[in-house]
């Protein structure tokens, strides 16, 4: 049995990237591995520091999570934030992470560009942060979209860096995971990249059916093919592959020999990919109104998470106290 860790951040509702990235792996392993699942609200204040939003998008993500079937009583589910042991373990490990690494990472260097007005230390030691959050339960799997990688390889180094600094065989190196050959990348309707909550190209699970329909028909595309053997544009190729998640297996072929041959129409490719999107997301969609209504069981979730998960957490920090030497005078 494997100890699983995941965490999305609480900056807004979640897109079809979380959910086929994280959330559905997630979701899928509850019941074979102790599991634990989070809310990664400190993380949200490297991008959304003010206090606004952060109760509504913590309600929004935990809602989300159980509407897509997260199980309380059998996944750990909580609030990062409701785990200081957290803290102390980021605290520790920032010890023995180096400024190089740390600048040199893909995603701190995405921030410089994308948010300039505010490069802020919680930025450049993110995935320290993200470190502790998986070796706080020495966790071993972390279902997680190909955008994280980079972190779980940073976490490893930090993890065998500090059995190698104090001689010890203490923490696992944990890896990433998707059911499948590889990581996944879900692509926007924008043509480029991949789907993300701050680029207006997202499919969000809570999205209505018209807005979804709206969505799609306005997905980027090209002119069609002229000839058999032309390569596809990235914004087609796009569409195919959320096809391919979706959608029957054999509409995703039918739209594809109908590309091959040069007889596509988009628009009945839209149409049918925006049903197939609606009908998969509507039971989700219905849980989730239900859901937001309940607020007393969803405080009673997280304050239940929050008991199960500092046991393991308050162990944790308990030994690599020891093993770093902090003992009674
Ligand atoms: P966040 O909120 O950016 O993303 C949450 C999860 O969704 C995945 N994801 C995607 N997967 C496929 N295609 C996409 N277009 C796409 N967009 C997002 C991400 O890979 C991620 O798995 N740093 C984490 C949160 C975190 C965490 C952790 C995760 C904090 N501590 C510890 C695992 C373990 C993040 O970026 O979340």
């Amino acid at each position: 049995m494997d100890i699983v860790l995941s965490g999305i951040r609480s900056t807004g509702n979640l897109h079809l990237g979380n959910y086929f990235g994280a959330l559905r792996n997630f979701v899928k392993m509850q019941h074979e591995h102790k599991c634990y699942f989070f809310i990664a609200d400190y993380h949200s204040l490297t991008t959304h520091p003010t206090p606004e939003n952060l109760r509504d998008n913590v309600k929004q993500v935990i809602v989300e999570y159980l509407a897509a079937g997260l199980d309380p009583d059998v996944a750990t589910i909580y609030r990062q934030s409701d785990l200081p042991e957290t803290a102390e373990l980021y605290l520790l490990l920032n010890m023995n992470a180096y400024l190089g690494e740390l600048e040199r990472c893909t995603s701190f260097k995405d921030k410089i560009r994308t948010q300039p007005e505010n490069v802020n230390a919680g930025l450049l030691t993110y995935p320290v942060l993200m470190a502790a959050d998986i070796l706080i339960h020495k966790s071993t799997k972390v279902p997680v979209g190909k955008d994280q990688e980079q972190h779980l390889e940073m976490t490893r180094n930090f993890a065998n860096r500090f059995n190698r600094l104090y001689k010890v065989d203490y923490f696992p190196e944990p890896h990433p995971f998707n059911f499948g050959d590889s990581l996944i990348k879900i692509p926007g309707l924008d043509g480029t990249g991949k789907m993300g909550k701050s680029d207006g190209n997202g499919l969000y699970l809570a999205d209505e059916p018209d807005v979804i329909r709206k969505k799609v028909m306005k997905a980027v595309t090209d002119s069609g093919p002229v000839n058999p053997n032309q390569e596809m544009p990235e914004s087609v190729k796009n569409l195919f592959t959320i096809m391919q998640i979706i959608s029957k297996k054999d509409t995703h072929s039918f739209f594809l020999e109908h590309y091959n041959n040069c007889t596509i129409r988009y628009g009945d490719m839209k149409k049918q990919l925006a049903e197939d999107i609606i009908n998969y997301l509507e039971p989700i969609r219905n849980k989730i109104t239900d859901l937001s209504a309940n607020d007393e069981y969803l405080q009673k979730v997280l304050k239940r998470g929050a008991e199960k998960a500092r046991e393991s957490a308050a162990k944790t920090v308990k030994e690599v106290r020891n093993i770093i030497g902090f003992k009674p005078i």
